[in-house]
């Protein structure tokens, strides 16, 4: 009986000690790849010079990697024997793009420290490097994500949100990763940069949820330019900027955007455009002093870097991050 007892004491403390593996580090790759942050930040600048847009691809990679079973490089995985590739999802498809600087990165990475970084850590790292590049906040990446070996299409199209959603299904949809208010309006904020396709809102610009007149809460002005660009006979692929002020550069302009009526997306609208919504004054802050929305902003992808990692023995690093080892 009390040697039953100590074996389940054991075996408890045994888990607890499993468990406190799932903790990220600053310091995770000190020894074994030191200089991984600035091989990242190289190949990044590279790509730059030629494509101003991928520093917002590559922060989009790392949330919609985070969305979907955690930070695991399941994003990354494209269609093999055992796997059906997020890629195809519907906020996925045709639209998210710097695979290739990915592929790039893994392959600097790996000359310096063969077989040590995993591929969700890339984008963690790339993610930061990206938003700094453009203008924005620097903060520590926390590490020691390993890889997945599964991907999940159709967690892709259910957990990550649409540009068409009320900010109450977007809202529930950040709570369920463990993420507040604060923290979507915080992230929203990656909208200051990069761009969309037509079809993601041009449902606004003409027949708003078949009223037959556009989206009342847009600016008559923004209103026109985005009839010009995307006309209703038009191509859906069309490309405009998200931020239409600042459209490269990483700064609080998205909110003084919402203020002025000029989000491009329904969900960035009704941040603060939602009658009585908690998320207004959070608007207002970001907007009126840049370095509250910049500190906020490094501790709320650090939060959302924090989803579900696999860690310890867990998953496995990839040697080519669009295939699971061996498969
Ligand atoms: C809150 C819910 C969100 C929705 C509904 C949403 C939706 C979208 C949509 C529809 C696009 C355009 C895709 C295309 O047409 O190709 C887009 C682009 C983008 N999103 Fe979001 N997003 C959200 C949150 C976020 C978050 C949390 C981040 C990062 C922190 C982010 C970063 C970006 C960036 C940087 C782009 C531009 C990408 C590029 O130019 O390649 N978004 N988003
Ligand atoms: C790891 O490296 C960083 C940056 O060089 C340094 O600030 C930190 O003290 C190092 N930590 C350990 C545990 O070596
Ligand atoms: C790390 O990078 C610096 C410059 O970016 C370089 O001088 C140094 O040799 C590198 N160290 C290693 C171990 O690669
Ligand atoms: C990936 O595989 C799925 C299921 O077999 C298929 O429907 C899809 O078209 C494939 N996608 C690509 C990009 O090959
Ligand atoms: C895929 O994602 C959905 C939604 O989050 C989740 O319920 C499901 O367990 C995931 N499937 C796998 C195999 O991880
Ligand atoms: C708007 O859409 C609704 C259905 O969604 C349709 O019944 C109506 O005819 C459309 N109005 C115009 C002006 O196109
Ligand atoms: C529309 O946008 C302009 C800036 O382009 C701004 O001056 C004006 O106040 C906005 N109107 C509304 C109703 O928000």
């Amino acid at each position: 009986m009390s040697s039953t007892l100590l074996i389940s004491a054991t075996l408890a403390l045994a888990l607890l000690f499993v468990g406190s593996d799932a903790q990220l580090s600053a310091t995770f790759y000190n020894s074994t790849c030191p200089n991984v942050t600035s091989i990242v930040s190289n190949v990044i600048q590279q790509a730059q010079q030629s494509d101003v847009r991928i520093t917002a691809s590559l922060l989009r990679l790392h949330f919609h990697d985070c969305f979907v079973n955690g930070c695991d490089g399941s994003i990354l995985l494209v269609n093999s024997s055992t796997i059906v590739t997020e890629q195809d999802a519907l906020p996925n498809v045709g639209s998210v793009r710097g695979f290739g600087v990915v592929d790039n990165i893994k392959t600097a990475v790996e000359n310096s420290c063969p077989g040590v970084v995993s591929c969700a850590d890339i984008l963690a790292i790339a993610a930061e490097v990206s938003v700094s590049l453009s203008g924005g906040p620097t903060w520590n990446v926390l590490l020691g994500r390993r890889d997945s070996t599964i991907a999940n299409l159709s967690g892709a199209n259910s957990d990550i949100p649409a540009p068409f959603e009320s900010l109450s299904i977007i809202t529930t949809k950040f709570s369920v990763k463990g993420l507040d208010t604060n923290d979507l309006v915080t992230l929203s904020g990656g909208h200051t940069f990069g761009r969309s396709r037509c079809l993601n809102f041009i449902s606004r610009l003409y027949n708003f949820s078949g009223t037959g007149s556009p989206d009342p809460t847009l600016n008559t002005t923004y209103l026109a330019t985005l009839q010009q660009i995307c006309p209703q006979n038009g191509s859906p692929n069309t490309l405009t900027n998200l931020d239409p002020i600042t459209p490269n550069t990483f700064d609080n302009n998205y909110y003084a955007n919402l203020q002025n009526n000029q989000g491009l997306f329904q969900s960035d609208q009704e941040l603060f455009s939602t009658t009585g919504a908690s998320t207004i004054s959070i608007v207002n802050s970001f907007s009126s002093s840049q370095n509250t929305f910049f500190q906020n902003f490094a501790s709320s992808m650090i939060k959302m870097g924090n989803i579900s990692p696999l860690t310890g023995t867990n998953g496995q690093v990839r040697s080519d991050c669009k295939l699971v080892n061996g498969g």
